[in-house]
C-alpha cells in the first residue's frame, strides 16, 4: 500500500516496433486502472539486452516508449513512468532472488524456450534468468496487481512462487502479486497466422499492426488478414482468424462477441474487415497525434524521466534495504 492505495506494476520492452497486441493486451488496461492504484510503469530496458541491440536504436526506442505511455493517457504526475536501468535496485534484488530460484523452474519457461530457439547463437544467462529480473521488478514495489497479456502469465506464476518461497523463510517481506488480464485483447494473434501471437519480432510486416502504422497501411493489412471459407462472423475455435478480428474489434469498440455477430449477420468478410480496420484507426490515430506532439517537447519528457526515476528509486530502495537485512547483509554505517 502507498497512501492507502494498492500498488500496480507493469512494464514493456522497448525492442522492435510496438504492436496492437501490446496496446490492447496491456497499455489500454493500464490507462483504465491508473486512477484506482498507485502505479509504476517501467520501460524495461534491462530486459531488452537479453537479445543483441543497437545501442543508439535502443535509446531512441526507450524514449519513444516512455513518450507513448504518456500519449496513451498515463499522467506522469500521478503514475511513475521510468526507465528500469535508472533504478539499480532491480538488478540488486534480481541477484538475491536468483539465489531463491531453481534451474528447473526457469527451464520450464516457454518464453525462454522460444527465444532460445530464435536466437540459437546467443543463448545467454540473462535470457535464462529473465523471469527473475521480472520478479524483482514486481516485488521491488510490493505490487498487488500486474496487468499483462496472457503470454506473461507463466512469468507471473514464477514471481508468486519466488515471493512465497522467500516469505516462508523470512516472514512477510513481499506482497504476493495477482495478474490482471483484460476481458478482451489479452492475446491478439498474427493477422497472417492466427494461431500464433501477434509479435514485434514477426518477420512478415503484414502479420502485425504497428502502433505507428498510418491509416492506409492499417486498412490494407486488415484487408489481407487471413480468414476462412465459412463465410460467417462467429467466435469459434474453428475460425481463429475471424475470432481474432472479433477480439480486436471488441477491444477497440467495447462491443461483445454476441453484438458483433449480430452486427455482421448476413454480411461478407470484406465489410467486417473494413469495420475492424476503421475501429483500429479510430483508436490509434489520436494516440499517434498525441505522441507526435509530445515528442517535440524535449524538456518536458526529460523532466518526467528525471522526477519519476527519483520516485521509483525511493520506493525500490525501501524494499531492497528490508530484503538485504533479512538475508543477513551487514547494515550500512552512516
Ligand atoms: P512485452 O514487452 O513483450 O509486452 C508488453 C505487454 O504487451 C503484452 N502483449 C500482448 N498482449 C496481447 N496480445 C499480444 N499479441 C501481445 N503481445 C504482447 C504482454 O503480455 C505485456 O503485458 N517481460 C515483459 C515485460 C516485463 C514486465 C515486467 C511485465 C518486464 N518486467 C514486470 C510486467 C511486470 C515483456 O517482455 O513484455
Amino acid at each position: 500500500m502507498i497512501d492507502n492505495k494498492k500498488v500496480l506494476f507493469s512494464g514493456m520492452q522497448a525492442t522492435g516496433n510496438l504492436t496492437l497486441g501490446n496496446y490492447l493486451g496491456a497499455l489500454k488496461n493500464w490507462v483504465t486502472l491508473c486512477d484506482e492504484y498507485e502505479c509504476f510503469y517501467s520501460v524495461v530496458d534491462l530486459h531488452s539486452i537479453t537479445v543483441r541491440q543497437d545501442p543508439a536504436e535502443l535509446r531512441k526506442r526507450a524514449r519513444n516508449l516512455l513518450t507513448l505511455y504518456i500519449a496513451a493517457g498515463l499522467d506522469p504526475e500521478k503514475n511513475c513512468l521510468y526507465y528500469q536501468s535508472h533504478v539499480s535496485g532491480h538488478c540488486e534484488l534480481s541477484w538475491i532472488l536468483n539465489c531463491f530460484t531453481y534451474m528447473g523452474e526457469l527451464n520450464r519457461m516457454t518464453q525462454f524456450k522460444d527465444k532460445a530457439a530464435k536466437h540459437a547463437d546467443n543463448i545467454n544467462a540473462g535470457l535464462f534468468t529473465y523471469p527473475v529480473l521480472m520478479a524483482a521488478d514486481i516485488l521491488l514495489y510490493q505490487a498487488d496487481v500486474v496487468p499483462v497479456g496472457k503470454d506473461q502469465l507463466q512469468h507471473l506464476e514464477i514471481t508468486r512462487d519466488i515471493a512465497q518461497r522467500f516469505n516462508a523463510i523470512y516472514g512477510d517481506v513481499f506482497t504476493i502479486p495477482e495478474p490482471y488480464i483484460g476481458k478482451s485483447g489479452a492475446k491478439i494473434m498474427s493477422l497472417q497466422e492466427p494461431t500464433k501471437k501477434m509479435s514485434k519480432s514477426d518477420e512478415n510486416p503484414n502479420a502485425s499492426i504497428y502502433l505507428m502504422d498510418d491509416p492506409d497501411t492499417i486498412m490494407r493489412k486488415f484487408k489481407r488478414a487471413v480468414t476462412d471459407s465459412e463465410g460467417c462472423v462467429r467466435y469459434h475455435e474453428s475460425q481463429p482468424g475471424i475470432s481474432n478480428l472479433m477480439d480486436i474489434y471488441g477491444a477497440c469498440t467495447g462491443k461483445t462477441y454476441a453484438e458483433i455477430e449480430k452486427e455482421f449477420e448476413g454480411k461478407g468478410y470484406g465489410d467486417f474487415k473494413a469495420a475492424v480496420g476503421e475501429s483500429v484507426v479510430d483508436v490509434l490515430k489520436p494516440l499517434q497525434d498525441r505522441f507526435a506532439d509530445l515528442s517535440k517537447n524535449k524538456d518536458y519528457i526529460d523532466s518526467v524521466i528525471k522526477n519519476n526515476a527519483e520516485k521509483a528509486n525511493y520506493f525500490a530502495t525501501k524494499t531492497l534495504r528490508k530484503v538485504q537485512k533479512k538475508v543477513g547483509f551487514p547494515e550500512r554505517i552512516r
